[in-house]
């Protein structure tokens, strides 16, 4: 008797695994299909705006390469994965997947063949994404130009280039399924929610991830990492001065920069270059979503903003007395105090109009973040002009100064400037971002050709 039940309960095990396996690992292929590239203009635009929210360029693009013939190397802690083709090319690129097998790579992270994606492609959001969308995706896909060219073979550590372990990770972290309105909240929230969680992919930078790669949904942009940089918290726990509220975030988002917020930088210059095609309509509804998300700051917070915001609209910039003048006498003592005067203040304190001045450091949520690693970065490597655009520009200091005098530097200013804790270790962060050991994507700050052209006027 219980070796029959034994049996009995083995036989379903094995059939259970079997059929998750069949369901789950194994994705079935779909058929070779060109489309007939007979698509609606109207579909194609939509398909443009949608594509630049999804920021699929900047992943699918190696710099000065054919868009959308992949190649880019994205580091992961597992190993590098390299972004595809996605042009319509029959061969090296998709222009063989029919419009099913597009729709299901975006829900489901399966390529054409049935294999498991890597979820360096966002696809734990672009799984929200309607099926209407994705068909004006599919479209303005199909209608660029085919590129021949081979994606790059991945470089990650046994056993993780297996791609069928992807199926165990997809079970554990993706919820698949088109985004579900919230019945009680606005239209206009709905629509932020859509896309931001979805095509705008704002979790994928501003979420930390847990030891498999997956965002911590607990920590919901509570702050990540991308590209060397830390992409900030966007939530209750905003290190922002000057808390951002729904106005500030549109103006931001739709120009690149903000008076109280300075410039969009690295992989975020990006992402509000790109929103540059979203409607107003849709730049305000993610605005509205993600003011939400950040609530209403505290009475301390707001009295503390309230405070410096009458501070700097009365005070004359005037760099040379400000330090005897406002600073603490051990604050204006400290080594970095003469690095900043001579090398910093000249532009940061010029009282020069925003984007084209260097904001001023109370304002920067750099020097009041937790991490300096973007102040490393700005300061090592500077903003580089836009080509061929008037642009916010600041050199790079690498030449210049030594690992131990932007330590200095940076002690300084984060005494000086911010609340916070002193941060611990920046020689060792400057030495090994200068090296390359950390790696950092360098690029133009946004907010530059579509800042109002009196604001650089004024010198
Ligand atoms: C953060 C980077 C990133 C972004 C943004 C991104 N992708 Fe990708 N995508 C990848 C990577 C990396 C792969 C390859 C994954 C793999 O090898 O498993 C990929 C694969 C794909 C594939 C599968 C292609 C194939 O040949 O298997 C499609 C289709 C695709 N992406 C479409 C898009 C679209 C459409 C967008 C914009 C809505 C987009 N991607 C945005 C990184 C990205
Ligand atoms: C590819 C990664 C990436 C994506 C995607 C991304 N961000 Fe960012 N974001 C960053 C980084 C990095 C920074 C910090 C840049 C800097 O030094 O100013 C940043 C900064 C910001 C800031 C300024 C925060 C502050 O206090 O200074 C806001 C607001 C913001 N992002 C909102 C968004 C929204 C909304 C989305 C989605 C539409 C989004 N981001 C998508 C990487 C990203
Ligand atoms: C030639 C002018 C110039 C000089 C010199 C300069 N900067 Fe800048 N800096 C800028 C401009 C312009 C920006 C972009 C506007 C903005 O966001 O502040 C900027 C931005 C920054 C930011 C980002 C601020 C934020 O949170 O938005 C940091 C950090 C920074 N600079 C650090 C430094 C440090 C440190 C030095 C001295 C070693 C320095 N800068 C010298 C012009 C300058």
């Amino acid at each position: 008797m219980r070796g029959t039940r034994l049996l009995i309960a083995l036989i379903v095990l094995v059939a259970v695994a079997a059929a998750g396996y069949f369901t789950l690992v194994r994705r079935p292929e779909l058929p070779a299909e060109r489309s007939a590239g007979n698509f609606d203009p109207a579909l194609v635009a939509q398909g443009r705006a949608l594509a630049a929210v999804g920021n699929c360029i900047a992943c699918h693009t190696v710099p000065g390469g054919k868009a959308f013939a992949g190649g880019l190397a994205l580091p992961t802690p597992f190993g590098t994965i390299y972004s595809t083709n996605i042009t319509p090319d029959t061969e090296t690129g998709i222009g063989t997947w029919s419009e099913a097998a597009f729709q299901r790579s975006m829900r489901e992270g399966v390529d054409r063949a049935g294999r498991h994606l890597y979820p360096a492609f966002p696809y734990d959001h672009f799984t929200l994404v309607t099926e209407a969308d994705n068909r004006a995706l599919y479209a303005y896909l199909m209608t660029r130009e085919p590129v021949r060219q081979e994606a790059k073979a991945n470089e990650l550590a046994f056993p993780l280039n297996f791609r069928s372990l992807l199926a165990g990770w997809k079970l554990a972290f993706l919820d698949s399924g088109e985004f579900r309105p919230d019945p009680a909240k606005s239209a206009e929230w709905n629509r932020g929610a859509y896309l931001t969680e979805g095509l705008g992919h704002c979790g994928a930078c501003h979420t930390p991830r847990n030891r498999l790669g997956a965002e911590d949904s607990a920590q919901h942009f509570a702050g990540g990492e991308a590209e060397g940089w830390q992409a900030y918290a966007i939530n209750e726990a905003s290190h922002a001065p000057i808390p951002w509220d729904r106005e500030a975030l549109a103006f931001y988002l739709r120009n690149g920069w903000h008076r109280l917020h300075g410039v969009s930088r690295g992989p975020m210059a990006e992402v509000t270059g790109n929103l540059a095609g979203l409607s107003d309509a849709d730049i305000a509804a993610i605005a509205t979503y993600v003011a939400d998300r950040m609530g209403t700051p505290s009475a301390e917070r707001k009295q503390a903003a309230d405070r410096l915001q009458q501070q700097i609209a009365g005070s004359t910039p005037a760099p040379t007395q400000a330090d005897s003048q406002t600073v603490p006498p051990a604050v204006a003592g400290m080594p970095g105090a003469k690095l900043y005067a001579a090398a910093c203040a000249t532009c940061h304190e010029s009282g020069r109009a925003q984007p084209y001045g260097g904001l001023d450091f109370r304002l920067s949520t750099a020097v009041h973040a937790p991490n300096p690693q973007n102040i490393v970065n700005v300061t090592l490597f500077g903003l580089p002009p836009a080509d061929g655009e008037a642009s916010a520009v600041m050199p790079g200091f690498a030449a210049s100064l030594s690992d131990e005098q932007i330590a200095d530097l940076l002690a300084y200013m984060r005494a000086r400037f911010a609340s916070g804790e002193p941060w611990r270790d920046v020689t060792d962060m400057v030495r090994k971002t200068r090296s390359g050991e950390h790696k950092v994507a360098v690029r133009p700050a946004d907010g530059i050709e579509r800042a109002p052209a009196n604001v650089g006027a004024e010198e």
